[in-house]
């Protein structure tokens, strides 16, 4: 078998004392990963030391600030032929049991992320040795992105620190930093200082070298116990329950790892890595991780570089930022704002208002202390970036001035033209609102090209979307400038055309109209509720209602119909009124809505429910609940795009997964159309729209598509 070195992979050199340091540092990646090329260097360098007698042992490090991060998802989503790739695998496992049984110690020096495939080579060292540094992690992750590990993790992992054990790490997709590492066992020993990792190393090899890995030793059992064990039996039951729970069946992935372990653990090294080979190339092929992995890693990835920045546009630094209203959404954007380090003024019509508001960040900052990744510091540093203000002269100067107050079109017209009088000559001019036209409000702006939509949703520190919204005027001047913003403060733009609701708010209410709309329709209230959880949405329609406020879903349902001048005539207009005026039950805030919200405890149902909306025997069924949620959005995501308030389907799905929680693996709100399969789509809402109405009819464009079998994205 051919050993030779790589140099564009990694650097081989042999110190005095005969001790090999194979250094992992891709040319041309900003980062080490692991794919076809970087496998076979690390194999073929570690045969190198294997075969070289005057070699004791080798150390596995890394020139770059990550270990190795993970698996080169682009190498490995664009293979198609899953024998070769099951082969390669298997391959690939053979050349790390080379490695632990070749008689020589081998170590990873952890230098920074290791991540799935990266810690699966550490795996396969006979010590691990980290820098104990807060600003990295360690762990399996792969689940997380509907894959399983695939370079032994299921087996080494159980086998090093029990099933039990390795089993939370590998199911949750568990990621850990340094100090966690090592108490669950995942690395053996922690350096504080980085100069002192390589030549604690070679220390171990010189003073210990073990090159035998525990489990090729004599009657080694598996700490905790044997997969047939009483105990671990009892972890496999509990835990498939659990995962099933977690999951709802809608990640394959974290049950074929449980196989994996169960499987495999009953079978020597050899064997085990090719039942793990098998899961692996199942899951990689899986229309899930597919979705997950170009939804969830690619297009956010694209997303989050400014992906649709307009060219030639010189890059913003924000000197000042003017943030109206110290409210809900007005709190949180300052405090994302001078987290980021750009100073801002938050004002409001009173200083006990602005004061208010300021101390949401304070509290904030108070509990990430608590928590014991924040200090006092941190702390006054951000604070200090805080003006808050019921001065309209201390605006001056800001560059760019985000506008959330109350919902009225008449006051957002008054602070527009207050604030254009002292903020910058040709600074950007943005408005939060959730419903209200953008174009229109624009009217109010002396510059109508530098006004724009900067949707944040609540809360604003937690949630990582911001929808930029795009009026008839708005320049690519100030689109460049809200995609700036966007990214400085670390949150994820889409660009959408201007519309009522907007994207994600337009989409969203199909979902909530449709929980309502099963209340009508004699549904019980927990089935419509747990279907929503069990499609994988992060929370049911109702209680999402109750949190956004009835009495708020009522004030816009009217405002619309004024506007548009049409009675409404969905369930949420017959069943927000009635929640509102005849029960007086407007949601989560007021401690009753279509929950109940004890001091102590948790939300209940509120059981009159049932008795205002009675039960029928001839309720719609649980999976066909499931389905017309997600098909709901999906056909209102569609329209967006035809009508051309999405330019593209990559931001519907980034948008509805990002914005509202729609279950990821489907890929989003545009891929479900795929995920479904885009002719059963179509029939799915031929049959909801024979029952429940022309809200499920279908866009001749996608009737097309069907009939052509053309996907919506690839
Ligand atoms: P809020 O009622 O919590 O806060 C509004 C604040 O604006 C109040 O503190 C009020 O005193 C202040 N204000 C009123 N007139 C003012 C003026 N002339 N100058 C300065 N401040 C003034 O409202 P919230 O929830 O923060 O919403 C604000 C805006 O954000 C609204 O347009 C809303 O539609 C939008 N939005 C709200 C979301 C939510 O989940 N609450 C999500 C996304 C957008």
């Amino acid at each position: 078998m051919s050993a030779q070195i790589d140099n564009s992979i990694l650097t081989y050199e042999v110190d005095s004392d005969g001790i090999a340091v194979i250094t992992v540092d891709m040319k041309d990646y900003p980062t080490n990963v692991l794919n076809d090329k970087t496998v076979p260097a690390i194999i073929s360098a570690a045969r190198h030391a294997i075969a070289d007698d005057n070699v004791k042992g080798a150390v596995i490090t890394s020139a770059k600030k990550d270990f190795i991060a993970g698996a080169d998802l682009k190498h490995f989503t664009s293979l198609t032929d899953q024998e070769a790739l099951f082969n390669q695998v298997v391959e690939m496992n053979q050349g790390f049991i080379e490695m632990e049984t070749g008689g020589k110690p081998f170590v990873a020096a952890i230098n920074g992320n290791t991540l799935g495939g990266g810690y699966e080579v550490a795996l396969g060292c006979h010590h691990r040795i980290a820098w104990n540094n807060a600003g990295y992690k360690i762990g399996l992750p792969e689940v997380t992105l509907g894959l399983l590990p695939g370079g032994g993790g299921t087996q080494r992992l159980p086998r090093m620190i029990g099933i039990e054990n390795a089993l939370q790490i590998i199911v949750q997709g568990q990621q850990l930093r340094p100090e966690a590492a090592l108490k669950k066992g995942l690395v053996d020993h922690l350096v504080n200082d980085l100069d002192e990792l390589v030549p604690t190393a070679k220390r171990w090899i010189k003073e210990v070298g073990t090159s035998d890995q525990p489990w090729n030793v004599k009657r080694f059992k598996i700490p905790g116990g044997e997969v047939m064990s009483p105990k671990v039996a009892q972890v496999f039951g509990a835990g498939t329950a659990l995962t099933r729970g977690k999951t709802k069946g809608n990640y394959p992935s974290a049950q074929y790892a449980m196989s994996c372990v169960y499987e495999g653990c009953q079978l020597p090294m050899e064997k085990a890595i090719i039942v793990e080979a098998r899961y692996f190339v199942k899951s990689l092929f899986s229309k899930e991780a597919h979705n997950i992995i170009r939804t969830g890693f690619f297009n956010i990835g694209k997303a989050n570089k400014g992906g649709a920045r307009p060219k030639g546009v010189d890059k913003f630094e924000f000197k000042k930022v003017g943030i109206l209203g110290a409210g809900m959404m007005g709190a949180g954007i300052a405090y994302v704002t001078a987290k980021a380090g750009v100073d801002c003024v938050l004002k409001d019509v009173s200083q006990e208002a602005a004061d208010t508001g300021k101390s949401y960040s304070t509290g904030l900052m108070d509990k990430a202390i608590a928590k014991g990744y924040g200090s006092a510091e941190k702390k006054e540093a951000l604070l200090s970036k805080i003006n808050a203000t019921n001065q309209m002269a201390d605006l001056e100067g800001c560059d760019l001035v985000i506008e959330a107050v109350f919902e009225n079109r008449d006051l957002k017209a008054t602070v527009t033209k207050e604030t254009e009088a002292v903020m910058m000559e040709n600074g950007i001019f943005a408005s939060n609102t959730s419903t209200l036209p953008i174009t229109g409000l624009a009217e109010a702006s002396k510059n109508a090209e530098n006004f724009i939509g900067l949707h944040f949703f609540s809360p604003v520190d937690k949630m990582p979307l911001v929808e930029i919204i795009m009026g008839e005027k708005t320049s690519d001047y100030a689109l460049a400038a809200a995609i700036d913003y966007v990214m400085k403060i670390k949150k994820t733009p889409i660009v959408v055309n201007d519309s009522r609701g907007f994207f994600t708010s337009r989409v969203f209410s199909t979902f909530t109209n449709e929980g309502m709309g099963l209340l009508l329709e004699g549904t019980p209230p927990a089935l419509i509720e747990n279907a929503a959880l069990d499609a994988g949405m992060p929370v049911g329609p109702l209680a999402v209602t109750d949190e956004v406020n009835l009495g708020l879903v009522m004030k816009i349902l009217r405002q619309t119909e004024i506007d548009l001048d049409r009675k409404d005539e969905s369930a949420a207009a017959k069943v927000a009124p009635m929640m509102v005026e005849q029960f007086d039950r407007p949601g989560k805030r007021q401690g009753k809505g279509f929950y109940e919200y004890p001091e102590k405890g948790k939300k209940y149902l509120w059981p009159e429910l049932s008795n205002h909306f009675p039960t029928k025997d001839d309720h719609p069924l649980y999976e066909e609940i499931k389905t017309r949620y997600l098909t709901i959005m999906a056909l209102e995501t569609y329209r967006c795009l035809e009508e051309g308030v999405l330019t593209k389907g990559e931001d519907g799905d980034v948008g509805s997964i990002l914005g509202f929680g729609f279950p990821i693996y489907t890929g989003g709100a545009i891929s479900y159309i795929g995920y479904i399969g885009v002719q059963q789509f179509v029939e799915n809402c031929d049959g909801f729209a024979q029952k429940y109405g022309e809200r499920f009819q279908v866009p001749d464009s996608l009737r097309d598509r069907a009939r052509k079998s053309e996907p919506v994205m690839a």
